[in-house]
Formats: structure tokens, sequence, C-alpha cells
């Protein structure tokens, strides 16, 4: 496998091979596995500038990094991610939403997270799993149960070790983006967002040991500043409860 197609957040080329510089390093028997940490949270919350900060950070503090997002994060991703949130008339279904959400997340997870991970460092990535579940679930009604088996199936299995909860209120977070950089979701009425909001809250209270949240309606130096200590912690002391 090549140098991973990760690393284009928001058009901009960003980090993805530049902060990798594992080329060439051999493999040990003893794989030393990564630390997986996601980014969860309603439109606008910062999570996209959040990760983009934390993985200056970390690579400044001598980390090898491999920044990433959902939908894209790969060739096939971003082309998903064109049909996912164009403006465009497609009538998408829910559940083809769902379908196509992980069919791009499958692809990322293979091409991009896993090996990331076997090399031994951090991954963080804007929207994972999690993100199906509070919109398409939460959001749109479809069966909870359903969208983790789909899920399942699209990462073999694999689960963040830390996932971070920016929260805000979705009628702040929205207001932060310009109207005409709104994707589909984000033009979809304030009721779906209220419910993706509470619906990553429940996320969050039912397991505890994986999510953190951060109050995002903060100054983003503060969002960011426990946010960074929240990654560090979790690279400190991977198996804390
Ligand atoms: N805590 C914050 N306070 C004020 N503005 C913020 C904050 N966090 C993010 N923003 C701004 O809001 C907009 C959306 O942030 P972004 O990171 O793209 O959100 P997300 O990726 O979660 O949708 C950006 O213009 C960003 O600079
Ligand atoms: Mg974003």
């Amino acid at each position: 496998m090549g140098v991973p197609a990760a690393g284009r957040l928001d058009g901009v080329a960003a980090f993805g091979t530049g902060f990798s510089s594992s080329m060439g390093h051999s493999y040990t028997p003893c794989v030393v596995a990564g630390t997986f940490v996601t980014l969860e949270g309603p439109e606008g919350s910062g999570k996209t500038v959040v990760a983009r900060r934390l993985a200056e950070e970390l690579q400044r503090l001598g980390r090898r990094v491999v920044l990433t997002r959902e939908p894209g994060g790969t060739r096939l991703g971003e082309r998903v991610r064109e049909v996912l949130l164009g403006r465009s008339d497609l009538g998408i279904d829910p559940r083809a939403d769902a379908l196509l959400f992980n069919a791009a997340r499958a692809q990322l997870v293979a091409e991009v997270i896993r090996p990331a991970l076997a090399r031994g460092e951090v991954v963080l990535c804007a929207r994972f799993a999690d993100s199906t579940l509070a919109y398409q679930g939460h959001g749109a009604g479809l069966p909870i149960d359903e969208l983790r088996e789909i899920a399942r199936v699209a990462t073999g299995g694999l689960e963040p070790d830390l996932t971070i909860l920016l929260d805000v209120d979705p009628e702040v977070g929205i207001r932060r983006k310009a109207p005409g950089a709104r994707n589909r979701f984000e033009s979809i009425d304030l009721a779906f967002h209220r419910r993706v909001r509470d619906g990553f809250l429940a996320l969050a209270r039912e397991a505890p040991a994986r999510w953190r949240v951060v109050d995002s309606s903060r100054h983003i130096d503060r969002v960011f500043d426990d946010a960074l200590a929240l990654v560090q912690a979790e690279i400190a002391d991977p198996v804390r409860a």
C-alpha cells in the first residue's frame, strides 16, 4: 500500500501524508497499535478546526499523526462525499445515506486508518461511525441497532480508542457557518439537529469509557485546550477507565 490518501480537510491540501513520515520503516513482528481518536458533534461544533489544530500540535510534539475526515479521506470517499453532501436533488433515502456513509467508511478504514494504526501512529478523524447513529438513527429515525450492525460490517469491528464530543447548541453551531456554505444536512430543520445533538449526548452516556464531552460553546482556544489534554491523556494511558 502506498502513502495513505488521507488529508484533505474542507478542500485544503492537508496533513495525511505530511504528518506521516514512517515510509520505509521496517515492520516489527510485535505490532505496536496506534491511537484512534474521533471528533464528533453537531454542525459547526468545531470538529474540522480542532482536528486540524490537534494534528499540528501533536506533530510539533513529535507524534506521527494522520488527519482525516468522514465522509472522505480516500479518493473513493471524497467522491461519495460529493454525492452525500452536495446540494443535490437526489432525494437520498436515509437507508441509502447510511449505506453510502458506510461504504466510504469501509474504504477509509481499509486504506488509511488500519495501516496508520498498525504503524503506531495517531489517527484523528473528524466524524466516524457515531455520526451515522446520530444522524440517520436519532435524527432520521432508523433503528440504531441496525445501523450499528452496518457500521460493524464496514469497519470490521474497529472502534475509536477515544471519541471527543464537541457539544454545542445546533442553533449556535449552524450560525457559525455561512449560509452559502451549508451542505445538505446543514440545511435540514433545527428539530432534526436537536435530535442529532441529543443523540450524540445519549451515545456518550452509554459508553463513558470511550467518550468525553467538551463544551464547544466556549472560545475555540478553550475547546482546543481540553481536546488536546484528552488526546494526550489517551496516548499516555491507553487503558485508563
Ligand atoms: N468555539 C468556537 N467559537 C467560535 N467559532 C467557532 C468555534 N469553533 C469553530 N468555530 C468556527 O465555526 C465554523 C465551523 O467550524 P468547523 O470546525 O468547520 O465545524 P464542524 O467541522 O464541526 O462543522 C468555522 O468558521 C470555525 O472557525
Ligand atoms: Mg467539519
